[in-house]
């Protein structure tokens, strides 16, 4: 298992993740986007095949999770899990004091994750996500981050 920033690379096993995720995948320009913005997006890889991916959007107030995926085959083994791991630290070294995050109300296997990880539901976005037919809600979750990783490296005298 290897992890390495997401680039153009990824692309195209992205996609391919997330149209088998979601009613309505993020397009190609919604990726570029995130990657032309800088976001701290990490690959996962299994014998250099891509089998997840993760962006934030990271920031010393409020980090806000934008997308995560596993490859179909590749679910409940663990990697989603690990892979949020990585983001949390991630968030919390560049001294984030959280990190916020929307999940369809019908995403238990994501709101679950959510909820191991320490995420609390702290509101309701009516109608936040196309379906095929009308609109679904989406939860917005939080999770507060340890404060003083950062400031102790970054601020120290030495
Ligand atoms: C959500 C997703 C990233 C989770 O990744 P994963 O590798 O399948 O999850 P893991 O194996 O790491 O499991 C971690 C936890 O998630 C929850 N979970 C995983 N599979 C589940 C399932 N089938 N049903 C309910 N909860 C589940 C459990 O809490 C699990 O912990 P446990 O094993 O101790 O019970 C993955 O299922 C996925 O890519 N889904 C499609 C994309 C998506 O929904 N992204 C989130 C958008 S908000």
């Amino acid at each position: 298992m290897d992890y390495s920033y997401l680039d153009l690379n990824h692309l195209d096993s992205i996609l391919a993740i997330e149209k088998e995720s979601n009613p309505y995948p993020w397009t190609v320009v919604n990726f570029k986007d995130c990657l032309d913005k800088g976001y701290y997006s990490l690959a996962l890889e299994e014998e250099k095949n891509l089998i997840g991916f993760a962006i934030m959007a990271i920031s010393t107030e409020e980090s806000h999770l934008l997308n995560i995926g596993i490859t179909k085959d590749a679910r409940g083994k663990g990697y989603g899990e690990k892979l949020l791991k990585k983001m949390i630290v991630a968030a919390e070294v560049m001294g984030s004091k959280k990190i916020i995050l929307e999940v369809r109300v019908s995403n238990t296997t994501a709101y679950n994750l959510y909820k191991k990880l320490g995420f609390e539901d702290i509101g309701l976005r009516k109608k936040y996500y196309r379906l095929p037919e009308g609109r679904e809600d989406a939860y917005v979750m939080s999770k507060s981050l340890k404060k003083d990783i950062m400031s102790k490296f970054f601020f120290s005298k030495s």
